[in-house]
């Protein structure tokens, strides 16, 4: 009797994980698009905006968003985030951007700044990172860059 019901706890667990898990991956389905044509100037993506970072910045998130970010990043945006990686030199503009100045182009929220990160700047050197990084390394690359830069906006 009792080992049954255990089960039964047991099943109804995995279908919440498994709901839970569709419907983050329904999510970032609807935010897989960019919207076009990518705006020059300063803006904000709403969708995004909304977003809730699911990671906390506890020590051990920034650190591994460190080390993505010291291997995969910082040839262009400078291994402090100021955008002056060694890559940034021979780069036509949009030059990478100083990541330390609290100025965010395509929004400052977590959720703004994990789709940048994760679809890319249309049209320029910053490439979508969906298909080199899981979704939890990108979310722990966004809790580093939070330590580099004030944030602009209390988006928690
Ligand atoms: C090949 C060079 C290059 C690499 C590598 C690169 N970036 Fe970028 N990044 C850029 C450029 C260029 C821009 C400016 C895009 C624009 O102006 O729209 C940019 C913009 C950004 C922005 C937007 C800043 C803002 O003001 O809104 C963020 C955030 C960012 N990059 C994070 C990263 C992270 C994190 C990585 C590593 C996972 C990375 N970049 C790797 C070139 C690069």
């Amino acid at each position: 009797m009792r080992s049954s019901s255990r089960v039964v706890w047991l099943a109804s667990m995995v279908a919440v994980a498994t709901w839970t898990f569709s419907v983050a991956a329904q999510d970032h389905a609807q935010h897989a698009q960019p919207s076009t044509p990518h705006a020059a100037a300063g803006h904000s993506h709403a969708d995004a905006a909304k977003m809730k970072n699911p990671v906390k910045p506890a020590p051990a998130s920034v650190a591994a968003g460190k080390t993505l970010y010291d291997t995969q990043c910082a040839s262009c945006h400078g291994t402090a985030g100021k955008g002056d990686g060694k890559m940034a030199a021979m780069m036509n503009p949009p030059k990478p951007s100083d990541l330390t100045d609290g100025t965010w182009k395509h929004g400052a929220t977590d959720g703004e700044i994990f789709t940048l990160i994760r679809d890319g700047s249309k049209g320029t050197a910053m490439r979508g990172y969906a298909a080199r990084m899981q979704t939890e390394q990108i979310w722990n690359v966004v809790n580093y860059l939070r330590t580099l830069a004030p944030p602009a906006h209390p988006s928690r």
